[in-house]
């Protein structure tokens, strides 16, 4: 009917890895897998962090009779069908993987109505393998409940996390999938007692149901990237979720630039969206990141949305003020690759680019044309002495224009060391 099996070339093409690591894995391809379905409501039940149960049950299409004996077959989806289709992925799923590698490890029921069915069907798979199907009277849409999970694995149930640590996961992936979908109901119960109910909502409310603070809202757009901020400053713990066309991410980078753009305190909320093919989701075995084409650019723009009155990088370096020192006290730690000179000066890290530096000392001090300033100065990758290194630096000090090369280039970037501290948690006296 509607699934099939993925053809080898494509399957190749898809990123490889472990898909299920534990409870919280599951949670979240079945919830995946609910949405694709259009559900408007979606409930999880659980016990003992999942390791015993874990069922998901939702009112989507359902899966057709003809189909759900082959859904948790290697490869079989109904989302993709050709390699084209991997540059615009608008589902969650699109590899045909979740339900094999889940049933592969479990004693799982999958029973399902299909929304123009009569009745509904449900398949038992044990470790992989089809052991009973029959006809079952239910609502439409799907449910899979996952028992016993890695019983056919004993070294990964043994080192399954704290059950407590598990269902803190679990909730946390109910409330991502939730806050991206404001219109879906969700239901968490857990040892038999709902510990989260989230009522069908307008996004704002929700975000408000799940992380109580008050939020300020931001919206803004760059061509084809808009974004939806909502930021709450100087909460106690700063907490951070990133969305892209909807599915959570934890891509470092963006993640540390956001954390940089509104302060280590503040609880941030981004839903950033970009056309399909802006975005490869096909990068990671567990889908928790993707790949943004021109990310730098997509970072400034929500830079200037989130804050406008901050200056852009090249313009923090050109205008960060630097003190007069009247005492040339400071430290060369050493050098990146014999381009780029580290000293600690007064409270800051800098980082000098030494061709430009030297360049800038024998423009300023020896009179030089721009050009013969850059000819006789040293070059970038040049083996210098820690005598040298100390020279350039303390040359530094007596510049007129201590920020450019005669080009206009910056010389150099700094940090406070205070920032490194805070980074790494630690008090900074
Ligand atoms: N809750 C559901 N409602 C309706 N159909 C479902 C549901 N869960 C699974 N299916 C069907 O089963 C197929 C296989 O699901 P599975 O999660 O294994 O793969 P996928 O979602 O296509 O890709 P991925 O491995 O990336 O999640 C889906 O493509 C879909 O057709
Ligand atoms: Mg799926």
């Amino acid at each position: 009917m509607f699934v099939k099996i993925l053809p080898e070339e494509i399957r190749r093409k898809i990123s490889a890895g472990e898909v299920i690591e534990g409870p919280s894995d599951v949670v979240k391809e079945l919830v995946e897998n609910s949405l694709d379905a259009r559900a408007t409501f979606i409930e999880v039940e659980i016990i003992r962090g999942g390791r015993s149960l874990i069922r998901v049950s939702d009112n989507g299409t359902g899966i057709h009779r003809d189909d759900i004996e082959k859904v948790f077959l290697e490869g079989a989806t109904s989302k993709i069908g050709k390699e084209e289709d991997l540059l615009n992925i608008s589902t969650y799923g699109f590899r045909g993987e979740a339900l094999h590698a889940i049933t592969s490890v479990s004693r799982t029921y999958i029973r399902s109505r299909y929304f123009q069915d009569k009745v509904g069907k449900e398949i038992f798979v044990e470790g992989g393998t089809l052991l009973r199907v029959r006809d079952r009277g239910m609502a439409y849409g799907t449910e899979v409940e996952v028992r016993d999970l890695f019983f056919n694995v004993p070294v990964r149930r043994k080192f399954l996390r704290k059950q407590e640590t598990e269902r803190g996961k679990i909730l946390k992936i109910i409330k991502e999938y939730a806050m991206a979908n404001p219109e879906i109901g969700f239901r968490l119960i857990s040892e038999g007692r709902e510990i989260l109910y989230l009522k069908p909502a307008g996004a704002e409310e929700r975000i408000g149901d799940i992380c109580g603070y008050n939020f300020e809202y931001i919206e803004g757009s760059r061509g084809m990237m808009s974004i939806n901020a909502y930021i709450a400053r100087n909460t106690d713990r700063g907490e951070l979720f990133v969305f892209i066309n909807g599915r959570p991410v934890a891509n470092r980078n963006i993640k540390e630039f956001l954390r940089k753009l509104i302060g280590y305190r503040a609880c941030g909320i981004f839903f950033i969206d970009l056309p399909l093919y802006a975005v490869d989701v096909n990068v990671h075995p567990k889908k928790r990141e993707v790949r943004i084409r021109r990310e730098r650019e997509v970072l400034s723009a929500i830079r200037e949305i989130v804050n406008p009155q901050e200056p852009t990088f090249e313009e923090q370096i050109l205008y960060q003020e630097t003190p007069s020192y009247n005492t040339k006290l400071f430290e060369v730690l050493g050098t990146i690759d014999e381009r780029i000179i580290i000293a600690i000066v007064d409270e800051f890290l800098y980082f000098f680019d030494q061709h430009l530096l030297s360049e800038r000392i024998n423009y300023e001090k020896l009179g030089y044309e721009e050009d013969e300033a850059c000819r006789t100065s040293v070059k970038g990758g040049q083996v210098l002495s820690k005598k040298a290194l100390e020279d350039l630096v303390r040359g530094w000090f007596d510049l007129e224009n201590k920020h450019v090369c005669p080009h206009g280039r910056p010389i150099y970037y700094r940090i406070p060391i205070k920032e490194i501290y805070e980074n790494l948690d630690r008090p900074y006296y």
